[in-house]
């Protein structure tokens, strides 16, 4: 039995449904985010909380809550309703039905969409994963989490189909953006960390802000510049971080061995200290 929540009810997954009409099934105009939950708490929910306020502001989408602690209600009793301990909230928010015209309707309501699933088994990403390089084909305003995510899909699909776990896309400029699904960090040599900067060129992924916060509390230096394709040969480790996945090594880039093809030793030690930051937030909520 699987229970979602669709614009103020709670149904059955199967008996659930929105209208043909609606504006992120015509044009995915619509907003999304995806938050983890262990032992039932929330994991980072003011951070992504912020992001959804700040997509659904720059899309223009009218906020469905006028008081964001409504949709904490609203996922906390999902998530006792599907008597889950630990999985993912999947929340969608579009800008409403009405019909089909490219301009903004003047009288929708947003459809507000919850659904809930299950945790994989995440111990298998512990030995590092393959990932190959693609275009970046997306458009110019990645920073926002709407759902239109077209080129993430295909990418996604080009790397299961050459036997990869991750897409990573290379701009015009022959600068690594980001994964499919996940913000990407190099590391260098000398142990300084590299990843994109946040901005309107890659989603500025929660996992990716915490992962900064901890890796500078433990003194490591973090550059927040492009790399280029080219610096790619120099770099000792690489890493990928989602909040589905947290915090995962990266062993091969197209055929590029990195780290001798094993988790780098600061990809496993943010790794170690990205879980028990987890761990401590499920602490200080019980
Ligand atoms: N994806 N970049 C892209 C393109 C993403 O789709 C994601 C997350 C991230 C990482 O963001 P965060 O750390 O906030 O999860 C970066 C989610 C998990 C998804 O779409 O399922």
């Amino acid at each position: 039995m699987s229970i979602c929540y669709v614009n103020g009810k709670y149904l059955l997954k199967k008996d659930s449904n929105v209208s043909i009409e609606d504006r992120g099934l015509n044009f995915s105009d619509s907003v999304y985010e995806v938050i983890a939950f262990r032992k039932q708490n929330l994991l980072n929910y003011v951070k992504h909380i912020n992001r959804l306020k700040r997509s659904l502001n720059e899309l223009k989408i009218n906020s469905p809550f006028s008081n964001f602690k409504s949709l904490e209600i609203i996922i906390k009793n999902l998530i006792k309703f599907n008597a889950l301990n630990n999985g993912f909230i999947y929340l969608q928010i579009t800008r409403g039905t009405s019909i089909r015209n490219h301009l903004f309707p003047k009288f929708s309501k947003p459809n507000v969409i919850v659904i809930l699933y299950n945790s994989k088994d995440t111990d298998y990403f512990k030995k590092g994963v393959k990932v190959i390089t693609i275009d970046d084909m997306r458009w110019q305003r990645c920073d926002i989490k709407s759902t239109s995510l077209l080129a993430n899909v295909l990418g996604k699909q080009t790397a299961e189909d050459k036997g990869a776990y991750e897409s990573i896309q290379i701009n015009k400029q022959n600068y690594i953006t980001e994964g499919t699904t996940s913000n990407i960090f190099f590391v260098h040599s000398d142990n300084l960390i590299q990843t994109h900067p946040s901005n309107n060129n890659i989603l500025g992924g929660v996992t990716r802000d915490i992962v900064i916060e901890l890796a500078k509390r433990k003194k490591f230096k973090v550059l927040e510049k492009p790399l280029s394709i080219r610096s790619l040969k120099t770099i000792k480790e690489a890493f990928l971080t989602s909040t589905t996945v947290g915090v995962v090594p990266v062993i091969k880039i197209d055929n590029l061995k990195i780290s001798e093809c094993k988790p780098g030793l600061v990809s496993k030690q943010l790794m170690i200290l990205f879980k028990s930051n987890s761990k401590k937030q499920i602490k200080n909520n019980l």
